[in-house]
């Protein structure tokens, strides 16, 4: 039976992508985030293209008001909801010291913030249905934090320990947890993306996170290759390794 998933940031980039990627494998969608008109241009595309079902609704996940009744009423639309990815995000670059806080905390209060909102919501629903899987979208800042990008870094560490912890206390309990950490992927998330080392193609990327997400993997490195080698090593360089790559 062809499963139900909504994605949360599917206006552009890897959510598109991904939209694209599970309406190709005949998947029920429901489609969040803050560009309406992107997003009823995507379910144009997606209905035409494969005669799937999709749904969509406008959510800004920082307005921490909004978050359970959009989701919650997009989710009694659907019916049963089989997988919820939270993949909104947004990148931000700023000198320490210059006193613009506010941007730090606008990025915590989407990347983190946002992304618990949404999962709760739908770890609510999944535990009424007795089954769901949760996928968190994280990073490869994660591993390590990017020098002048600390409130970035910091809101996908928080992320994966968050989704870490999630597991443990969902497990046995018929809803899975699985924690994506993407290299670099060339979507508009900052300029000149395609320009970072082994920066990915978005579609490459989601096909990774699909089929990942249907084996009910735990963690993902997306793309497997080179960042499955690169990723676990960015722990251990050396602060002068960092600064010369960044
Ligand atoms: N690109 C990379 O190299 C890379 C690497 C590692 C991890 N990631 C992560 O992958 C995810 C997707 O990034 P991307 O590269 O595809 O970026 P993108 O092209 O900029 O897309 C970001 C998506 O998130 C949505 N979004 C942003 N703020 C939102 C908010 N407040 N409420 C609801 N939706 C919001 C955007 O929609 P609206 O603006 O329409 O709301 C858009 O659909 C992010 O979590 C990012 O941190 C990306």
């Amino acid at each position: 039976m062809s499963q139900t998933v909504i994605i949360v940031g599917a206006s552009r980039g890897i959510g598109a992508s991904l939209a694209r990627e599970y309406a190709a494998r005949g998947a029920t969608l429901g489609l969040l985030a803050r560009s309406t008109g992107a997003l009823e241009t995507l379910a144009l595309e997606l209905r035409q293209n494969h005669g799937v079902r999709v749904e969509i609704a406008a959510l800004d996940v920082a307005d921490r008001e909004a978050v359970a009744p959009v989701m919650n009423s997009l989710m009694d639309r659907l019916g049963t909801v089989d997988v919820v990815i939270a993949n909104a995000g947004v990148l931000g670059w700023r000198k320490a010291g210059d006193g613009n806080v506010a941007e730090d905390r606008r990025i915590i209060e989407t990347n983190l913030l946002g992304a618990i909102g949404v999962i709760d919501v739908a770890v609510a629903r999944f535990k009424a249905q007795k089954h769901g899987q949760v996928v968190g979208i994280s990073s490869i800042s994660a591993y390590r934090g990017i020098p002048g990008s600390g409130a970035y870094s910091a809101s996908k560490a928080a992320l994966t320990n968050y989704l870490e912890a999630l597991r443990l206390e969902l497990s046995g309990k018929g809803i899975g947890v699985t924690i994506v950490h993407p290299g670099f992927v060339k979507t508009d998330i900052g300029p000149n993306m395609e320009k970072y080392p082994f920066a990915a193609e978005p579609e490459k990327v989601a096909r990774e996170i699909a089929n990942g997400v249907a084996r009910g993997k735990a963690s993902l490195i997306v793309p497997g290759f080179p960042w499955r080698l690169i990723m676990p090593a960015l722990k251990l360089l050396p602060d002068s390794v960092m600064k010369k790559i960044f």
